[in-house]
């Protein structure tokens, strides 16, 4: 088989459930993943043998994504803020919205040594890949930045995606509803900066959720129940209001459709300035809350 052979064969078997631009972008990040070549290559040199190996590595990865399994799980990894990331069913996906809240605090802190400030700390809640933590040491030089999962499945992965990032990230495990597991952790410790993308998807809101996420994602890092969907936001504000510094901040990702009830929580539990932010996509999705 040759490398054409194999997009015509990608598009026959997989435009009945993509369409076909979704389908070229599986098909170019497959042949760089597998093969190391690029869109430039394909087109100049389309012609090229597939060794029996590799056609079987794609054969494989074309029945995944026709049982719509997500590419970055069967690739194993993605990008997020311009680094790598592995991922696996116990990491949720990094999100793109997840990116634009990261991009916030970077914007906040990006020069708070060249303000006089230093040994900032920023402690992240709900792990996953690692993405928020990673990705804020990495560009926050002289960060001390530490992280919380309940999964210690998921922390394995985050501890992996350090090491490649090379970055130094100080990982517990501990339940974040379990008000104890987070005190008798961190004692008397404040930080600057406390951020989270916790678990927000209410059951309601599975019909509208695709089956590549209910099928694959970890329902851990998604779902609250209905009757209350805020958990989250109301344990970690609370934890916040005790161990931030006094000028620290407060970043949530948050769902969509709670936008104006989480601030009024956050507000109501004492945080006395709270900035709602839309992602692209036009929907509430951020959070920053201080002053209390
Ligand atoms: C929405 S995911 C966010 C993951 C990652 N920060 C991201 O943005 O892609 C929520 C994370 O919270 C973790 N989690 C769920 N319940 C938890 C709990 N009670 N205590 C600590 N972590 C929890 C999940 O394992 C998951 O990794």
């Amino acid at each position: 088989m040759v490398l054409s052979d194999l997009k015509i064969k990608m598009n026959s078997l997989l435009t009945t459930v993509f369409d076909k631009t979704e389908v070229e972008s599986f098909f170019y990040l497959l042949i760089d993943f597998r093969l190391n070549l690029n869109k430039m290559d394909f087109l100049l040199n389309p012609n090229v043998a597939i060794s029996a190996e590799d056609v079987a590595f794609f054969e494989s990865a074309i029945q995944k994504l026709k049982s719509e399994e997500p590419i970055q799980y069967i690739l194993g990894e993605t990008e997020f803020y311009g680094l790598q990331f592995k991922v696996n069913e116990n990491t949720l996906i990094p999100r793109p919205e997840t990116e634009e809240l990261v991009d916030w605090i970077i914007k906040d802190y990006g020069h708070y040594e060249e303000e006089g400030r230093s040994n900032l700390s920023v402690l992240d809640i709900g792990t996953g890949s690692g993405c928020i933590p990673i990705s804020l040491a990495k560009n926050l030089s002289g960060a001390k930045v530490t992280t919380v999962d309940v999964s210690a499945a998921a922390i394995r992965v985050a501890q992996q995606n350090a090491f490649l990032n090379e970055v130094v990230i100080n990982f517990i495990q501990a339940d974040m509803l379990r008000h104890t597991e987070l005190i008798s952790v961190f004692h008397s410790d404040k930080f600057d900066v406390i951020v989270s993308n916790p678990p927000y998807v209410r059951n309601l809101e599975k019909q509208e959720i695709n089956k590549n996420v209910l099928a694959y994602e970890p329902h851990l890092a998604l779902f609250v129940e209905d009757n209350d969907a805020l958990i989250f936001y109301k344990k970690i504000t609370e934890y916040a209001l005790n161990h931030l510094k006094n000028e620290g901040v407060l970043y949530f990702e948050i769902n969509q459709y709670l936008g104006l009830v989480t601030v009024e929580l956050i507000k109501g539990l004492g945080f006395k300035t709270v900035e709602l932010r839309k992602d692209m996509s036009g929907n509430d999705r951020m959070i920053k809350a201080y002053g209390f």
